[in-house]
């Protein structure tokens, strides 16, 4: 009896080294999801009115099909809606003829939440999927071509400390570089009018965090109708213009640069990310 058992255990241990050693050649063998080049469009604050009527002479939802247009020709292959969608909060129709409008769009896309948009009315007309929204805020991850993206919810104008601990717990899994978008610039960015009265609530909660995440190197965001980018402790915010209007920077009160649209494409080539600025 004990003979057999010890038999049964030398088995044992001959077939678990057996198998560990396939297992080991298998996870050799075994094709890795290889990163690929990524192309990646950003546009931003088209504050979509309830109607075709232009905004101060602004053709406002023609500029964005005009935007559209380009974009569609290119082999991009994510457009990331960066927030600010709707004119002032979240106007239905605004969403409605955006769904529309992208609907023959040719490209996948992903809507975020700016300070303007509503989040009841975004996910419905949008159809976001389920897990994307948490605690009453849109934030959420994607993985394309093994590259990892992250979007975060800043429009109640604050970034919440849960979102910052979900962002640092994936980022606990992953080791390589990822690119992060968040409507308001997590930091202030020398734009007068808009980081005297519309910057980011708790810039000084969500910064240092920020600064440990060694994977997050490229910040991307909207909110500020501007062109700019401003560099710090290691990351590179991108300020991404809006396709409506652009914001003068000197000035402490608004004043409107332009009525050019603008957006950002993203291309994301081995280990380089490089990035710029297109108008219409
Ligand atoms: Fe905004």
């Amino acid at each position: 009896m004990s003979t057999n058992l010890n038999s049964t255990t030398s088995v044992t241990q001959k077939v678990s080294w057996k198998s560990r050693i396939l297992h080991f050649l298998k996870g050799l063998l075994a094709p890795v999801e290889k990163t690929g080049d990524l192309l990646i469009a950003q546009v931003t604050d088209m504050h979509i009115g309830i109607t075709d009527a232009p905004y101060r002479n602004i053709p406002v939802r023609q500029q964005f099909l005009d935007v559209l247009q380009v974009l569609a020709q290119r082999p991009i292959d994510l457009l990331v809606i960066s927030g600010d969608l709707a004119a002032v909060a979240g106007e239905p129709e605004a969403y409605a003829w955006l769904k529309q409008s992208l609907a023959t769009f040719p490209h996948p896309y992903v809507v975020m939440a700016g300070n303007h948009d509503h989040l009841g009315r975004l996910t419905q007309t949008f159809e976001l999927p389920v897990e994307d929204v948490k605690d009453g805020m849109l934030y959420f991850s994607r993985t394309l071509k093994g590259r990892h993206l992250f979007f975060l919810d800043s429009s109640s104008y604050r970034l919440p400390l849960a979102q910052m601990d979900w962002l640092q717990a994936q980022l606990a899994r992953v080791t390589e570089e990822v690119l992060l978008f968040i409507h308001h610039p997590p930091l202030l960015c020398e734009c007068r009018f808009m980081d005297e009265r519309y910057a980011l609530q708790n810039i000084g909660e969500v910064w240092p965090i920020l600064v440990q995440l060694p994977q997050v190197k490229h910040i991307f965001c909207g909110h500020y109708h501007t062109e700019k980018t401003v560099s710090k402790e290691g990351k590179t915010v991108y300020l991404t213009p809006s396709t409506i209007f652009q914001i003068d920077t000197q000035s402490p009160y608004f004043v409107m640069a332009s009525t050019q649209p603008g957006w950002r494409i993203i291309e994301w080539k081995g280990t380089q990310v490089h990035t710029y600025v297109e108008y219409l």
